[in-house]
């Protein structure tokens, strides 16, 4: 369910940071708060937890292009450049030698011209710039799925690797393989080198097969069938890919060495399917131009239903491969395709009932039962009414048929209600006075309702499962359905007695043997060690997501300093709220702003959180951060650096890294204040600024013998 909303924190050192005049621009400063906006957006749909529809998050996207385009930011500093990285630890990097880019697209929206007038723009000015009367286009499905590069040496398959930031992706050779969506060998190509890219997918008939198997076997089923592809590929255990049914399509080649391609993109798509590579050749067709084109993807959209996978658009490419070189490509996506993007799937189902969830931090969120509905490859039986005022607005009924849709292709949610179709008898929804779960009066705070009692038994329960989630304390084992048993048959309510389970009292719990007992225990012996800022991030306090609490243990490094610290706040002690929100620039913590530290500080000093912490340390969790402690190195301590390039033996952050722990700091921007410009290969516009104001640049191993000598940290740099 959507979490509450949070403000999104803008990026400090860009604002702290003026940068030759361009601060004085307002729309610098509407650009970081779009920045800020899409980090906080991407990461909460990276987390499955998406709290606005993809065509809202598309807005904020557009509009940040439109100014980073109109600021002529480099496009290492955009946000839109790289696809968050999908990099997992214990897998390998590798870089793209051709970066995998993304599409631009057109979309269906209010205020937005037809589909057809943006796709006849699209096509005009191509023409013009390739100075060609018209252009041949090529229509294919846009899979949705997960991108991947795959290198054939020799006609063999030699590597596979994930898009992660665009420019250096995760090898995943050994999960394709298991996976059998590929072929190890091309038909009749036996010398030379080509890089394919395509699409790995889950089809909707193999992944509702492995959701039924998820759910008999009591765990949780996947979301949907991409995030679900997206978790496959990076099993660490290959075999756990094979026959789960993953598919995938070759649709380009980025890269070829000794062997002759064609010259169209269509006659490209024959001959990767003739040298046996998944294509789906009968699905995509040639249009003369732009009209046919978008004849072709209106007919699609009726019919994207039929096919055995998912299709969020269609892609639209300029046949003539020539072409694509002339027309090049920005920063983010090429200038020789377009992605048409279909308008979000929503059904129409009958609303059987409402009920109330109770959050972890005990917000209510009103619930809609439906008769099951197949929704965009996966079968929808609730779906979030987010709040009550939301639910009153749209004058939701029991009864009602109401139009569903997926928020960020994920959460369900009910966007509307079909009048003509309310039976007679549908009374307006009361909304609830007490807590369903306790009992409690209820909090409104803004549009949001809560249950003010932290003993109630929905909250303790949510929060032991947050406690026990990948993200907090990641106790493998521990999910929803083994917390109701914790809760329901042994009695726990706290976090710290999850420490106490021994093998002879979770045995007793149903579908639990000893070998299993004894796993779990193994998982929460392991989970002692986590360090404090998944332990604060585990302790569900308002406000401190994921980012905060590594902010926040990295500033005070244990959890007794980050107490003395909150009862001097909540006290009033004005040095120690200029400490963190002073009245004027950025405070110790990056992004924390006086109302958000009132709160966060309030909940840390509060007498439950003192005993909860108090209890895990007790139990022997650790409550401090394990960064490297801050070893002051002269030349570098109190000096500010900004890298830009890539450095030949370390990745940018590890450098940065090393520079904090030496006690300097890392700046985004070139400004008067930078000590030194730390330059890598193909660095840009940083470079030239640095030397325009007489910045020393420095490279990495100049770097590294200021820094003492080759590292001997990084592994320990979280
Ligand atoms: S061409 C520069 N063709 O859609 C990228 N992409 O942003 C060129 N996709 O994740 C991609 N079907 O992996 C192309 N027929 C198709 C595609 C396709 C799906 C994915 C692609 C990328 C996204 C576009």
């Amino acid at each position: 369910m959507p979490r509450a909303p949070r403000t999104p924190q803008a990026t400090p050192t860009a604002l702290q940071q003026p940068e030759l005049g361009l601060a004085t621009d307002p729309r610098r400063a509407e650009l970081e708060a779009l920045a800020a906006q899409i980090r906080y957006h991407e990461a909460r749909y990276r987390e499955g937890r998406p709290e606005i529809p993809d065509g809202a998050f598309d807005d904020l996207v557009d509009r940040y292009r439109e100014l980073a385009d109109a600021l002529g930011l480099e496009p290492d500093e955009r946000v839109d450049a790289l696809p968050g990285s999908d990099h997992t630890e214990g897998f390998e990097t590798v870089e793209h030698v051709v970066p995998m880019l993304s599409l631009d697209k057109i979309a269906p929206g209010p205020g937005k011209e037809s589909m057809r007038a943006q796709l006849a723009n699209w096509y005009a000015r191509r023409c013009a710039d390739a100075g060609r009367p018209s252009l041949a286009l090529v229509v294919e499905p846009k899979v949705d799925g997960v991108s991947l590069s795959v290198l054939y040496e020799g006609g063999r398959l030699a590597r596979a690797v994930t898009r992660g930031d665009g420019r250096r992706g995760d090898d995943v050779t050994r999960q394709v393989r298991a996976a059998a969506v590929l072929p190890e060998r091309l038909e009749g190509v036996d010398r030379g080198l080509l890089e394919v890219r395509g699409e790995v997918y889950w089809p909707t008939a193999s992944f509702e097969r492995h959701n039924a198997i998820l759910v008999a076997r009591g765990l949780e089923p996947l979301a949907n069938p991409r995030n679900g592809a997206a978790g496959m590929l990076k099993r660490k255990d290959p075999r756990e890919l094979e026959g789960v049914g993953l598919a995938a399509f070759a649709y380009g080649v980025a890269r070829a060495r000794g062997v002759e391609l064609p010259s169209t993109q269509w006659e490209l798509l024959q001959w990767l399917a003739e040298h046996g590579l998944p294509v789906y050749v009968e699905l995509a067709a040639r249009a003369r131009d732009a009209d046919e084109a978008a004849a072709m993807c209106e007919r699609w959209l009726a019919r994207r239903g039929e096919l055995p996978f998912e299709i969020d658009g269609l892609v639209v490419k300029i046949d003539a491969l020539d072409v694509w070189d002339r027309l090049g490509s920005t920063g983010h996506h090429p200038h020789w395709g377009i992605a048409w993007k279909f308008p979000p799937e929503r059904r129409a189902t009958r609303l059987r009932a409402i009920v109330v969830q109770v959050g972890k931090s005990g917000k209510l969120t009103p619930v809609a039962e439906l008769d099951p509905v197949a929704l965009a490859g996966t079968t929808v039986s609730r779906a979030s009414l987010h709040n009550f005022v939301e639910l009153r607005r749209k004058d939701v009924r029991v009864g009602d048929t109401v139009l569903v849709e997926k928020a960020g292709e994920i959460i369900p949610q009910v966007v509307g209600v079909l009048r003509e179709s309310r039976p007679p008898d549908a009374v307006p929804y009361e909304p609830p006075n007490r807590c369903p779960s306790c009992g409690s009066s209820l909090l409104q705070e803004e549009i949001f309702t809560f249950c003010p009692n932290p003993a109630c038994p929905a909250q303790i329960r949510e929060r032991l499962v947050h406690f026990a989630s990948r993200k907090a304390m990641d106790i493998e084992g521990m999910g929803e359905a083994l917390v109701d048993q914790l809760v329901g048959k042994l009695g726990i309510v706290s976090p710290a007695e999850i420490f106490d389970l021994d093998v002879p009292r979770l045995a007793q719990l149903d579908r639990m043997g000893e070998r299993s007992a004894r796993k779990l225990v193994a998982a929460i012996a392991a989970a002692r060690d986590r360090g404090l800022a998944r332990v604060l991030y585990a302790l569900s306090i308002r406000h401190v997501g994921e980012a905060m609490a590594a902010d926040l243990a990295r500033h005070f490094g244990t959890a007794r300093a980050l107490l003395d610290f909150a009862a001097r706040y909540v006290a009033g002690d004005p040095a120690a709220i200029a400490h963190v929100a002073p009245e004027r620039g950025t405070g110790a913590i990056p992004g924390l702003a006086r109302k958000t530290a009132d709160s966060i500080f309030a909940e840390l000093d509060s007498p439950p959180v003192r005993a909860l912490l108090a209890a895990l340390a007790e139990r022997g969790v650790r409550l401090d951060e394990s960064v490297v402690p801050i070893r002051a190195v002269e030349g570098v301590a109190g000096r500010t650096f900004v890298l830009t390039g890539t450095l030949p033996s370390m990745r940018r952050e590890q450098a940065a890294a090393r520079i904090r722990a030496a006690g300097g700091k890392v700046a985004s921007s070139v400004s008067r204040r930078t000590d030194f410009v730390v330059a890598g290969a193909d660095a840009g516009s940083k470079l030239e600024t640095a030397r325009a104001l007489g910045i020393p640049v420095i490279d990495e191993a100049r770097l590294l013998e200021m820094l003492g000598g080759p590292d001997d940290v990084s592994g320990a740099v979280r």
